[in-house]
């Protein structure tokens, strides 16, 4: 069976700037909330690795572009560090951090390769963190002028921006579940992070929209399809609310420019509503985007809540579901997530019949494995399940677009083995083996698959 993709399909892969560009404390760069915390606590993160320890495309750009170029890429998603652009936050523009994505960009444009700009992937600058981060109405304003200024610093160049890569993340990490900085747990700061990030993404579509700037603008959501345990009536509410909490609350907003009323139900009932200031709905109305970004990992499985909650406890999303280990799913043996394709057909329907089928695209999809040096073969990492995986997820992507979605590309997680956030090296992702030690890059077999998939356009099984 042969499986074409539309004309100009926009094939590649997606990385971020603390993940890949090291040198945190070169160029001018001030300290993120992770070099912070990695300074504070070491023993946090896996084999006591920090971000200092990248594949430092700081230094490697141009080679690194020249091998996005080998594994046939025509798009590339990376993020600019606000940390490095404006190192107080709010002041001065540093002219080394413009000198380097300048570079960066006219590289990629040089070699055929449309660049994607991530305004923010979880690298809060620690001075705005210190004013309160994503809980300061300031540091939304802030946010906002540095939005403005890398479009007016590379918006001649970059035509496709994204305001924030997977906003749900910090929310969950930083203020549910201890897993990224300030390890807060509560959910009404959560939230009140949440509606901020909302207002920060829509501050800079209205910049964007209000400097005309060519291109378009969008936002990367992480979508976790919600499946119920059984179709009882308990089980569908249960994966309602995982809907509503983890994707909705995101999605709803930037795609139909409000929140979904029983959402606002629900956080009322439980008294978690964050403070609203009377513009803000005008202000959300106008953020809705021109390009949705799909992160798809795995799916969400959910069943009602078969013990009672201690009423007296701090409210949180567990009061409304729990996690169900589904007998015979599907598992990556090598990251622990579950591997279900028909997940990123869903979500795809559920844009096509539920929010008017927005232009998007998968910005990332990917296979975390452990210790893969163990698949070593003639020098060669030969990651035969990786490539399953991909051709199996393009299978179904390939489904939903001949249904009538309006996907217009693929891009993997990620291009080379990077720094994960705590997981560190742990889970290796990339088309591309790092030495860490050597610096030393070497494609895997993933990566001329993909290469070969990108250059015809497709496959055949
Ligand atoms: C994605 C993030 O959700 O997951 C990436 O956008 C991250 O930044 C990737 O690296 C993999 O995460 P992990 O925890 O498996 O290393």
């Amino acid at each position: 069976m042969k499986y074409e993709f539309p004309a100009n399909f926009w094939w590649g892969s997606a990385c971020s700037a603390l993940q890949t560009e090291g040198e945190s404390e070169q160029g001018g760069k001030s300290a993120t909330t992770w070099d912070a915390w990695f300074a504070r606590q070491p023993w946090r993160f896996h084999q006591q690795v920090g971000p200092q320890q990248t594949s430092t495309f700081y230094r490697h750009w141009r080679q690194d572009i020249a091998l996005l170029k080998q594994l046939k890429h025509n798009s590339f998603r990376t993020s600019l560090s606000w940390a490095r652009l404006i190192p107080d936050g709010t002041g001065e523009v540093n002219p080394q951090a413009v000198a380097f994505y300048n570079s960066v960009i006219d590289e990629l444009l040089a070699q055929g390769i449309t660049p994607f700009i991530t305004l923010f992937h979880f690298d809060m600058p620690m001075v705005m963190q210190e004013k309160g981060g994503w809980e300061s109405r300031e540091v939304v304003d802030a946010f906002s002028r540095y939005a403005q200024i890398c479009f007016e610093l590379f918006g001649d160049r970059v035509h496709h921006w994204f305001t924030f890569n997977e906003p749900i993340v910090p929310v969950e990490g930083g203020y549910l579940y201890d897993f990224h900085y300030p390890n807060v747990v509560d959910f009404k700061r959560a939230a009140t992070v949440a509606y901020n990030t909302v207002l920060a993404h829509a501050s800079a579509v209205r910049a964007f929209r209000a400097g005309h700037h060519p291109g378009e603008i969008g936002i990367v959501l992480n979508l976790t399809p919600s499946y119920p345990r059984s179709q009882h009536p308990a089980d569908v509410k249960a994966a309602h609310y995982a809907d509503l909490l983890f994707n909705r609350s995101f999605l709803d907003p930037v795609l139909r420019g409000e929140y979904p009323a029983d959402l606002v139900a629900l956080l009322k009932e439980h008294n978690q509503l964050p403070a609203c200031q009377p513009d803000d709905i005008a202000l959300i109305a106008e953020g809705k985007i021109d390009l949705l970004g799909i992160n798809y990992y795995q799916p969400r499985r959910v069943k009602c809540r078969e013990s009672a909650v201690n009423p007296d406890s701090p409210f949180m999303p567990e009061w409304l579901f729990d996690y169900y280990d589904m007998p015979g799913r599907k598992m990556n043996p090598y990251r622990g997530w579950e591997i279900y394709e028909p997940g990123i057909y869903d979500i795809l329907t559920n844009l096509r019949m539920n929010y008017g089928n927005p232009r998007c695209f998968i910005s990332e999809n990917g296979m975390g494995v452990e210790n893969e040096q163990r698949f070593i073969e003639n020098g060669q990492i030969n990651d035969s399940y990786r490539i399953n995986f991909v051709r199996d997820h393009l299978i179904w992507l390939h489904k939903g677009i001949s249904e009538g979605s309006n996907c217009l590309g693929y891009h993997m997680w990620t291009f080379i083995d990077n720094w994960s956030w705590c997981n560190a090296y742990k889970n290796r992702y990339g088309f591309v083996q790092l030495d860490l030690d050597t610096q030393q890059r070497t494609v895997k077999k993933s990566g001329e698959w993909f290469a070969a998939t990108a250059e015809n356009n497709g496959f055949t099984t």
